[in-house]
C-alpha cells in the first residue's frame, strides 16, 4: 500500500527538459507512482520511448521551446486536452557550456561571449519565468499546485575553479563560465518571489539544488570533483527522484520558497 504522505497518484506533472539526463528519470519516478506526465523538450529523445511503452496512457510528450510563450501556451493546451489541468511543474530544462564548448565559452571571464550570456539567461531564467506564468497561473486559479525549480550548487556558491586546474595545466585557458552560475542563482529568488506571491492560493514554489551527476566525465575531472566532494563521489542519475516526489507531494505541504539542497555535502564546506 503506497504511503499517502508521499502520494503523487493522479497528479498531472509537467516536466521541461524531459529528453535530458535527469528529466526522463523524474518522469519515470512519477509514472511509477501513478502520476500522469507531460514531458516538454525541444526534441524527443530515444530515452523516452521506454516510458511511452511502459506507460502508454500516462506519459505524453510535446515539442516545446520554453523561451517562447506561444510554445508554452500550446503545451498547456495539449496538457489540458490529454490529462487535464497541471498540478505539478518541474522547471528542469536548462543549458550550460559543456566541456567541449567553443574555446571562448570556457575561456577567461573577460572574453566570455555576450551572446552566450543571453542564450543561457534566455533558457535558464526567462524559460522558467514564462513556464511559471503559463502553468503556475492555472494552478493558482485552481488553488492547488507545486512548482519545483531546478538549480545547482553553482547557483548557491561559486564554481570551484580549482576543479578545472587539470585543464589549465595542459596549457588550455579553461574556467567554468559565469552565465550558468548566475542563471541558477536567479532561480533562488524567482522561487521566493512566486512562493510569497502565490502563497495564499495553495501553490507552493520551491527550488531543488543539485550537485553533479556522473555521466562518463573525463577521469581527471572525476578525480578532482570527487576529492572536493564530502561524499567522495558524483550523484547517480536516480538520486534526486526522492526529492522531486517529496516536493510534489503532501510530505512537503509546509515547505514554500525554500531550497532543498541535495549535494553530497558540497556546500557544507
Ligand atoms: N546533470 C548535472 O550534473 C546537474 C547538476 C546540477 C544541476 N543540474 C540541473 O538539472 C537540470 C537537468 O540537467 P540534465 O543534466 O538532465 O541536463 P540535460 O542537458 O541532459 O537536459 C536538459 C534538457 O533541456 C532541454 N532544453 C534546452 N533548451 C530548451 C528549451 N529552450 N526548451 C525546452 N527544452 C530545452 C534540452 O534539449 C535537454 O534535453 C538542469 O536544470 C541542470 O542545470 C544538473
Amino acid at each position: 500500500m503506497p504511503d499517502p504522505l508521499f502520494s503523487v497518484v493522479d497528479e498531472v506533472v509537467v516536466i521541461s527538459g524531459v529528453s535530458g539526463q535527469l528529466g526522463c528519470r523524474y518522469a519515470h519516478a512519477f509514472l511509477k507512482r501513478g502520476a500522469m506526465v507531460m514531458g516538454l523538450d525541444l526534441k524527443r529523445s530515444q530515452s523516452l520511448d521506454e516510458l511511452s511503452l511502459q506507460f502508454p496512457d500516462c506519459f505524453s510528450f510535446f515539442e516545446c521551446n520554453v523561451t517562447l510563450i506561444e510554445s508554452l501556451r500550446e503545451a498547456l493546451a495539449m496538457t489540458r486536452s490529454v490529462f487535464g489541468d497541471p498540478s505539478v511543474l518541474i522547471n528542469n530544462a536548462a543549458i550550460d557550456s559543456p566541456p567541449n564548448a567553443p574555446l571562448e565559452e570556457n575561456g577567461a571571464f573577460e572574453d566570455y561571449p555576450d551572446a552566450s550570456w543571453d542564450r543561457v539567461m534566455d533558457v535558464n531564467v526567462k524559460g522558467v519565468y514564462l513556464a511559471c506564468k503559463i502553468f503556475g497561473s492555472v494552478m493558482a486559479s485552481n488553488k492547488r499546485g507545486s512548482i519545483i525549480n531546478i538549480s545547482s550548487i553553482y547557483g548557491v556558491v561559486s564554481p570551484d575553479q580549482s576543479i578545472y586546474e587539470y585543464r589549465r595545466q595542459s596549457g588550455e585557458i579553461f574556467f567554468k563560465p559565469i552565465a550558468y552560475a548566475v542563471s541558477k542563482s536567479a532561480l533562488l529568488n524567482l522561487t521566493r518571489y512566486l512562493a510569497t506571491y502565490w502563497a495564499r492560493t495553495g501553490v507552493r514554489v520551491n527550488t531543488l539544488v543539485l550537485a553533479g551527476v556522473e555521466d562518463r566525465q573525463a577521469p581527471e575531472f572525476l578525480k578532482a570533483y570527487c576529492a572536493r566532494m564530502p561524499l567522495g563521489r558524483m550523484a547517480d542519475k536516480d538520486e534526486y527522484n526522492g526529492a522531486v516526489i517529496f516536493l510534489a507531494s503532501a510530505a512537503s505541504s509546509y515547505m514554500n520558497g525554500a531550497q532543498l539542497i541535495i549535494d553530497g555535502g558540497w556546500t557544507a564546506i
